[in-house]
């Protein structure tokens, strides 16, 4: 038998990449691959790439260049871009940096093992394409190899929303959702492997719409109430929600379905109508309230988390006020704040841009106040009682780390639990990344 060749895989920008990652490695198992965790002694290096700001993009390019005296050294060496600079870019990142042998986009992944056959025979193999078969059957799984005991699960892929300064429309496609069959059947398995939490991803994740068994249209809630039943599955998790689609046996879902995890991600960007507007996003700063004011209702103890976009074009002064006091009023337990990035081909991009040092600014006093707001949430806990997933040994010998119902890391010392366990966790102690606790 000829010994194994050398994948490296590195994975840029959202959970669906890391997802993506784990397919495409199993993918390229089936070429006689095994993963490797350098990129020094691989024979072939993929780099899951992330489109959605400037600087995630320019960042493929430098790690290129780094690569150029690996393959000065290895000229068998096969250089691969995935993901949505792959799909955005295409053709011209071979002819930036000719050593690229594949350039491959999110809905072809099923294509690598040919591709890189190609590669093999000393062509270059590019595939952007957005085909009709569904590449997550295609895809389906080679390795039954156990497994920790979190994992992600790609349910919907896809936007048809357009917000004007965003990308991922083009770069990921329209909006598909995966029948409910096809996901049921990955998530036992991800079970039988070990998982015992396992989060739904899609860009519209509460948009999904798949086809039942008996050909019916799902919805997010009622695909979660299906997962409820699966025996061994015990957390179930969502990202990334729009607020429009939250509909309401979602929300209803939050106060009912024991394994939903009382956390939810739900960007909102902006605090102005004037700027939502002109973001194209279809939903008012109000609409926004109201509907986390309803999953409150619902689940009253629900963190909250979201995505912001300062400095987005024509932002005044009085618009950046409305987004402080829209996150005073939420009360984030996490939130993601980025400067707007200009992004060629969307709509924004054409429009007037705010001075950059202002937008640095508004940036800073947003992240102030989101860390404000996190660090007294995370400070609420002590004293409580929270379930705690492991997942990992901690930094010091024999302490456990691992995930609360709301996602906050928690560390225990001397813990008697094994990877894998839910046990109750008695806050001790807020530190600024993490809890510490001890088994109740
Ligand atoms: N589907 C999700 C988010 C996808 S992108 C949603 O509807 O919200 C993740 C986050 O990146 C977005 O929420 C937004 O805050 C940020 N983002 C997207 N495009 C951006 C741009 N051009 N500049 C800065 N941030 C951007
Ligand atoms: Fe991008 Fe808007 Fe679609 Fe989210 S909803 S992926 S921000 S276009
Ligand atoms: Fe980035 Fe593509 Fe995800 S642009 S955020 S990797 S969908």
């Amino acid at each position: 038998m000829s010994t194994p060749k050398k994948l490296f895989i590195k994975t840029y920008g959202c959970q669906m990449n890391v997802y993506d990652s784990e397919r495409m490695a199993e993918a390229l198992g089936g070429q006689g691959y095994v993963e490797t965790t350098t990129a020094d002694d691989a024979d072939m290096i993929l780099l899951n790439t992330c489109h959605i700001r400037e600087k995630a993009a320019e960042k493929v390019y430098s790690e290129l260049g780094r690569f150029k005296g690996l393959k000065a050294d290895k000229p068998d060496l096969k250089i691969g871009v995935a993901g949505c600079v792959a799909q955005a870019e295409g053709q011209e990142i071979m002819r930036r940096q000719p050593m690229v042998d594949l350039v491959v986009g999110p809905q072809s992944y099923h294509r690598l093992p040919e591709m890189e056959a190609k590669t093999r025979e000393g062509e270059k193999a590019l595939d952007t394409d957005f085909p009709e078969e569904d590449k997550f059957e295609k895809l389906k799984g080679r390795r039954k190899a156990q497994r920790g005991p979190t994992a992600f699960l790609t349910v919907q892929e896809g936007c048809d929303k357009f917000c004007a300064f965003c990308v991922v429309p083009y770069t990921r496609g329209a909006e598909v959702s995966r029948p409910v069959d096809r996901i049921l059947t990955e998530a036992r398995d991800l079970v039988e492997r070990g998982v015992r939490e396992i989060t739904l991803l899609g860009q519209n994740v509460n948009a999904y719409h798949g086809a039942g068994r008996d050909g019916s249209d799902y919805t997010l809630a009622k695909l979660i109430w299906d997962l409820d039943k699966v025996d061994g599955l015990e957390r179930i998790r969502f990202t990334t929600s729009h607020p429009n689609d939250m509909t309401d046996d979602l929300i209803e879902a939050h106060g009912t379905c024991s394994k939903l995890m009382p956390y939810l991600h739900l960007p909102v960007q902006s605090g102005s109508d004037r700027i939502l507007k002109r973001m194209n996003r279809s939903h008012t700063a109000e609409s926004y309230l109201r509907v986390i004011e309803r999953i409150r209702d619902a689940r009253p103890d629900i963190l909250m988390s979201g995505d912001f976009i300062v400095g987005f074009p024509e932002e005044t002064e009085e618009d950046f006020q409305a987004t402080l006091d829209l996150v005073e009023e939420v009360n984030y337990g996490y939130a993601y704040s980025f400067k707007y990035s200009t992004r060629p081909g969307t709509p924004a991009a054409e429009r007037a841009q705010v001075d950059a040092a202002q937008a640095d600014d508004r940036l800073q006093r947003l992240q102030s106040l989101i860390t404000r707001q996190q660090r007294a949430i995370q400070q609420s806990m002590v004293g409580r009682t929270v379930n705690v997933l492991f997942e990992k040994p901690g930094r010091l010998p024999g302490q456990m780390g691992g995930k609360s119902d709301y996602l906050h890391a928690v560390h225990v010392a001397d813990a008697p639990v094994q990877i894998g366990d839910i046990a109750p966790v008695r806050i001790v102690e807020a530190a600024t990344n993490s809890l510490a606790g001890v088994i109740d």
